[in-house]
């Protein structure tokens, strides 16, 4: 099964998850970039982050050459902005037309996980939703136990694909 792991990641959370599931998957990586990031000063680049998810900003993002019609299995990844998925995940579901796909979700959060199965739930209708995980700030946990169980994860969605 031919899998990407697709993911944006503002301070290095995601990206750590989503390189990982890639080792383990043996998959291709599509990390989104946008060709201008939220740049300012700790406490702004908040407010700036959240202002963009509450105008449903679509902000430009880098060229990329994968093509998405070439997965069966895709991992999408996003940190979570006021409750949803970031700005440009909203671009990169804006670019793509993606059905029937398999996919499994992770997220990254500080506080709580919010909407965001209902949004992603939304977004990516037409597809196979089989799994999705979400963790706390993992650059700031023990990352013995952050490996392990999303390792784990990753086992029981190998397990749960070759079943059916
Ligand atoms: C603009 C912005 C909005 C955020 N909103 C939330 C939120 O609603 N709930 C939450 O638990 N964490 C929120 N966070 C924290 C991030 O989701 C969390 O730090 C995540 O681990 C960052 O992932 P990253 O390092 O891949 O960017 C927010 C962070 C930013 C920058």
């Amino acid at each position: 099964m031919k899998t990407l792991v697709i993911y944006y990641s503002f301070e290095g959370d995601t990206k750590i998850i989503g390189d990982t599931i890639a080792d383990d998957f043996d998959a291709d990586v599509l990390e989104l970039k946008l060709e201008k990031d939220v740049e300012s000063k700790d406490y702004m680049k908040k407010y700036l982050g959240e202002k963009q998810v509450l105008m449903k900003t679509k902000p430009l993002l880098k060229p990329y050459d994968i093509k998405i019609n070439d997965y069966d299995l895709l991992f999408i990844g996003t940190p979570i902005w006021s409750g949803t998925y970031a700005p440009a995940i909203r671009s990169f579901f804006s670019n793509e037309k993606i059905e029937g796909k398999k996919i499994a979700l992770f997220y990254c959060f500080t506080v709580k996980r919010g909407r965001i199965s209902k949004h992603m739930t939304k977004a990516l209708k037409g597809n196979e939703i089989v799994d999705e995980i979400g963790f706390k700030d993992p650059l700031q946990q023990d990352k013995g136990s952050v490996m392990e169980r999303l390792k784990r994860w990753l086992s029981e969605i190998k397990a749960n694909l070759t079943k059916k």
